[in-house]
């Protein structure tokens, strides 16, 4: 997951002036390659069914089931032929400017450290697992890939117009948490519910969070929480219409509007959402949360 704070301002001694640095594949113990396979394994299983159809193909023909960490060179020349995209090798949070050409440039940048084995379930900032295992699948898919460069390009111009909180909030209810509406029922593709084994099964599974079809403008209005499952999750019909939503639309206008209107409480339903599911919010209340709505 990405936040918006970032500690450094300038490359650390070793990173580019791009603030990449070498993967180092090579210095990978044993028990980092394990703890890997040990994530991998218990995710594999739990997906199927659960995650989108172009997540687990991306899975699939990156042959991310190959055992231990990934090696990006490797990876990166398979999503290469595919969408174009690389994946790149950083120290931990960059600044915004830094990670939007990244991406607007198609290179999706990774941490390179692996959790702990004391750390399976839960971690604040993203490692490998989550980057690679959450991410990387679904830039395999062309539409998903054009939607993340697409998103790199909003993100300069968000910077400028400072409309960042809001785009920010349209990465975070897509890229980390979005759920999508299969033939076959909801899904998820978000990349911080698809690394996530407790997360993979509540964002479906659970009576609490609210689901809702998804509206730009809406979502890049709605709060959201970094520390716990999220009280809210917003469907979307296809990553076509996403794309297309997203790409279409001037964002300019937009912010400007916002600016002027309040935000949206987390657990909040408003009259014109479509509702897929109205959230009990038992979860939430249960861990001393407020809930509105
Ligand atoms: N259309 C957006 C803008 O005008 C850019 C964007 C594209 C943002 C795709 C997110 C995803 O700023
Ligand atoms: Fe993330």
């Amino acid at each position: 997951m990405e936040t918006e704070t970032h500690v450094l301002d300038s490359p650390p001694p070793g990173a580019a002036a791009d603030w990449t640095i070498p993967q180092n594949w090579g210095h990978y113990s044993a028990e980092e390659h394990a703890t890997w396979d040990t994530l991998f394994a218990r995710q594999a299983k739990l997906l199927p069914g659960r995650a989108s159809e172009a997540y687990l193909r991306g899975l699939d023909v990156l042959k991310l089931s190959k055992p231990g960490i990934p090696d990006f060179e490797e990876l990166s020349e398979r999503l290469m032929k595919l969408t174009g995209w690389q994946v790149v090798a950083v120290p931990g949070l960059v600044p915004d400017e830094v990670f939007f050409d990244h991406m607007a440039n198609r290179r999706f940048v990774a941490g390179n450290f692996i959790r702990r084995p004391d750390q399976l379930d839960y971690l604040q900032e993203p490692d490998v697992f989550h980057d690679v295992f959450g991410h990387v699948p679904m830039l395999a898919d062309p539409v998903f890939g054009d939607y993340l460069a697409a998103y790199g390009q909003g993100g300069q111009r968000a910077l400028e117009l400072g409309g960042l909180k809001y785009l920010g909030r349209l990465y975070w209810y897509t890229v980390e948490f979005g759920l999508i509406a299969e033939p076959e029922g909801l899904r998820i593709y978000g990349s911080g519910i698809v690394s996530s084994y407790a997360e993979s099964q509540f964002a479906l599974d659970s009576d609490s969070p609210n689901r809702l079809g998804f509206d730009m403008k809406r979502v890049m209005r709605t709060e959201y929480r970094i520390d716990d499952f999220q009280q809210n999750y917003f469907v979307i019909r296809s990553f076509e219409e996403l794309l297309r939503r997203t790409v279409e639309t001037d964002f300019a206008p937009l912010y400007a509007e916002m600016t002027a209107e309040p935000d949206i409480a987390i657990a909040a339903v408003l009259p014109d959402d479509e509702v897929i599911t109205h959230g009990t919010q038992e979860y939430a209340r249960g861990r001393g949360e407020a809930v509105a709505g």
